[in-house]
């Protein structure tokens, strides 16, 4: 089959062995795979894969599954799905344990699939499982045009929490609005901490930014805020005064998606299942709705991290691998 394979930060599509699926795995023929600012960092070779995954980019695809290993059911070859991957995405074919598949929600084309796994899992994951939002509570999304941020706010929005947003521009809040954001906050001009105050603070934040936001975003939780940390893109170093956490009983947690187990508590398998029960059903009923900025074919994977790196995109990139 053929994969992207990465030579000194160089992609090329090359010719590489065919997976077979391990016991407890199915393979799929892919049709899409989803782009990643993960794939950029391990590119660069900043973002290792985790022991035993694939070397080959790629968090999450979509296709039809071509082969099944021993011991899996409930899947039949041909059966359309999307994934969440350890690693493998950006090729023709991919092995993935069965408990990461995801039948393709009833609505959604099998190319606009490939925008799901991560976004929906990862924000399931964390705005519910780790940070326990409620309806009424005030969500802060930083990056609200990211493919997390546009997938968070309708979930949010969705589930009856107000949803507060920062993005660059205002042409990317706008259509944070449209995705149901209630407070837009343009983060170049706009200090997100003194414009919450008004709202009374949030209850919890989505961060992708990390040290450099960690003060202020402490300022910006109001009592019993909870701060959950999934990106590092403002650094992984800082100080801040302990006060703040102790006076608000403020929590400051963070995640990773791609370095959970498949099973055990907290594993993949647990997300899954979660972001299912819990997210599928508003996808179907055309309540949440993948968000894709551009699909850019398999051999042109360093043009879709050019665009990626762009700043210039609202939602998710693709690559487009089958049919
Ligand atoms: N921990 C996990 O499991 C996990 C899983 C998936 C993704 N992530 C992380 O989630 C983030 C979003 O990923 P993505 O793939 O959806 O999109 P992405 O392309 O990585 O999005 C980057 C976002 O960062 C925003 N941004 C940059 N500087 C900012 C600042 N100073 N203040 C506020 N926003 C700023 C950008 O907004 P503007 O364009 O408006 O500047 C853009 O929306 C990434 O950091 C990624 O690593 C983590």
């Amino acid at each position: 089959m053929k994969a992207i394979v990465v030579e000194s930060e160089n992609l090329s599509l090359s010719d590489v062995p065919d997976p077979t699926p391990a016991s407890g795995e199915v393979v799929i023929d892919v049709v899409a795979a989803g782009v990643n600012r993960a794939d950029i960092l391990q590119r660069a070779g900043n973002y290792p894969p985790p022991p035993g995954a694939s070397d080959t980019l790629g968090l999450e695809v979509s296709g039809r599954i071509s082969a099944l290993g021993d011991g899996v059911s409930g899947w039949s070859e041909g059966d359309e799905v999307c994934a969440l991957l350890a690693g493998g995405g950006y090729a023709e074919k991919v092995a993935v344990p069965v408990e990461q598949v995801l039948a393709v929600p009833a609505g959604v084309d099998l190319v606009s699939a490939a925008a799901l796994p991560e976004v929906a899992c990862t924000v399931s994951s964390n705005i519910f499982d780790t940070a326990h939002l409620t309806t009424g509570e005030l969500l802060l999304i930083h990056g609200g045009s990211s493919g997390i941020g546009t997938h968070a706010t309708q979930i949010a929005h969705a589930m009856g929490a107000r949803v507060a947003v920062t993005a660059r521009t205002q042409d990317k809040l706008d259509r944070c609005r449209e995705f149901g954001a209630d407070i837009l906050i343009d983060y170049s001009s706009q200090d997100f901490a003194e414009v919450l105050k008004d709202a009374g603070g949030a209850d919890v934040i989505l961060d992708i930014i990390g040290a450099k936001y960690l003060a202020s975003n402490l300022k910006a939780l109001r009592t019993d805020g909870r701060l959950v940390i999934i990106g590092m893109q403002g650094g992984t170093t800082t100080e801040i005064n302990l006060g703040h956490l102790l006076a608000k009983r403020l929590s400051v947690m963070g995640t990773t998606l791609r370095a959970r187990p498949v099973h055990g508590p907290g594993g993949k398998a647990e997300v899954v299942a979660s972001t299912l029960t819990r997210t599928w059903p508003l996808i179907e009923a055309g309540t949440v709705v993948p968000v894709v900025d551009r699909v850019f074919p398999l051999a042109d994977a360093g043009a879709a991290h050019d665009h990626l790196n762009s700043g210039d995109v609202i939602g998710k990139v693709l690559l487009s691998v089958g049919d």
